[in-house]
Order: C-alpha cells, then sequence, then structure tokens
C-alpha cells in the first residue's frame, strides 16, 4: 500500500535544511581553520548568508508545523519506544519484522518522534544561539556575556560543540534512513512523498 508521507512543504524544507547545514559544516571548519579551501573570508561569508536563510527556513517551518497541525508528529508517545528500542538493537540484525510501519496518521515512529523533537528543541536551538551571540558578540547588548565569563573563544567552542552534535545526529540519521524495507525505502519517499508499507499494520509491542 502506498501512502503519502511527506508533502510538499515538507520536502523542501529537508533537504534546504539539509544542504545549508551541510554548506555551513564545511565552511564553519574553514573558518575554525580545520582546512583552507574557499579563503577565510568567503568561508565567513557564506556561512552568513547560510545562516540568515536557514533562519528564514526556521520561521516559516515553525509557522507551517502549527498552522498545518503538523507539529502533532513530533509530540512524544510512550507506546512502542521499548519494541523500537528491542528492534533498533537486536530485532534488525535478526531480520525481525519492524514493529511500526507509518501512516498519514503517524509519519514516525516513537523514537523518530523524540530525536526529532530534540533536534528542534534543543540541538538545533543550541548552534543558532550560539551563533547570533557570535555573530553579534561586539554589538551593546550582548556586552552582559562578559559579566557570565563567556568571551568569543568561549563561544566559538560551545558553537563548535553544538556543530559536533548536530554532526554526529546527522551520521546516525543517515544510518536510519537505510533502515527501512530496504535500503532506499525511506529516502524514497523523502524524494517522492510516498512510501510502501505493508498492508496489513502489525501491532506495536508495548
Ligand atoms: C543558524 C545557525 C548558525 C549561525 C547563526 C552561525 C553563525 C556563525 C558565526 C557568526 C560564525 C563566526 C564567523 C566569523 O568568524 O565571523 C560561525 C562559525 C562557525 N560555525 Fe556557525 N552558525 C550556524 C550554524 C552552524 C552549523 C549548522 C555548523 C556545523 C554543522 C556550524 C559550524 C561552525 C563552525 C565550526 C564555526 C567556526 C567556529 C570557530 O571560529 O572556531 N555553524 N558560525
Amino acid at each position: 500500500m502506498r501512502v503519502k508521507l511527506f508533502k510538499g512543504y515538507e520536502r523542501f524544507w529537508h533537504w534546504t535544511q539539509a544542504l545549508l547545514m551541510i554548506v555551513m559544516g564545511v565552511t564553519g571548519f574553514e573558518i575554525r581553520g580545520s582546512y583552507s579551501w574557499l579563503g577565510f573570508e568567503l568561508a565567513i561569508d557564506v556561512h552568513v548568508i547560510c545562516a540568515w536563510t536557514l533562519i528564514v527556513l526556521w520561521v516559516f517551518t515553525i509557522f507551517w508545523h502549527f498552522t498545518t497541525g503538523e507539529f502533532r508528529h513530533y509530540i512524544p508517545r510512550k507506546e512502542g519506544v521499548v519494541a523500537q528500542v528491542v528492534y533498533y538493537t537486536r530485532g534488525i540484525f535478526l531480520g525481525s519484522p519492524a514493529p511500526f510501519h507509518p501512516s498519514e496518521q503517524q509519519k514516525h515512529n516513537p523514537l523518530q518522534r523524540l530525536a526529532y523533537l530534540s533536534l528542534k528543541v534543543f540541538m538545533l536551538p543550541f548552534i543558532w544561539i550560539t551563533g547570533m551571540l557570535y555573530y553579534f558578540y561586539n554589538e551593546p547588548f550582548v556586552q552582559w556575556l562578559g559579566e557570565f565569563g563567556l568571551g568569543l573563544e568561549q563561544i566559538a567552542t560551545l558553537h563548535v560543540v553544538a556543530a559536533f552534535i548536530i554532526i554526529l545526529f546527522f551520521v546516525a540519521h543517515l544510518y536510519l534512513i537505510t533502515t527501512g524495507e530496504t535500503v532506499g525505502q525511506h529516502l524514497k519517499a523523502m524524494i517522492t512523498g510516498y512510501e510502501d508499507v505493508p498492508d496489513k499494520k502489525p501491532e506495536a509491542k508495548k
């Protein structure tokens, strides 16, 4: 059975966000001095342009989540969490059937809900808040940072810690998108919007 999982705007923001963040990772580590490719000045310009573009995208996307009701896909659920953990740590290697199949009503399994919620609520704000503090560091309205012992170097370090957390998330995300019925099933859904799921939905173990 084919189910429509991802709407046009959803696919647009997902891929735009992914592209912007990859470019920001590449330019960010050039700014940090890890390698030289675009040149320091250009790397900063590209990083800052991507940052503003990403922030505009996030504002629209938050608005979209609330006006369409799509935010409900990220509300945590207790049911099925244990079954999903058992599946990812054991069942998947033994060829057991997946305990969860997506539908229009429930696009994400209980662990995906938790992972994406923590990305949106903790990881992304961590990177943009530290990035913004970095950007506006010399402005009078952020002078209070010094009173907490937060110099530019400490802000940069916090921003890099946030970058590493996002990179870890990204690596796990890349692995998990290959764990569908076929290696490309989840990827295809985020490209076409549709996913093929088994006709009969097995009961999720509690
Ligand atoms: C909205 C989000 C973001 C904002 C506002 C932002 C902002 C900034 C700013 C202003 C700088 C300093 C540029 C300069 O030296 O003038 C910077 C550096 C950097 N950014 Fe971002 N950034 C964001 C997202 C990201 C992401 C997603 C990554 C990586 C995944 C990243 C990685 C880095 C790294 C590694 C540096 C170098 C830090 C250093 O100087 O040691 N940033 N960012």
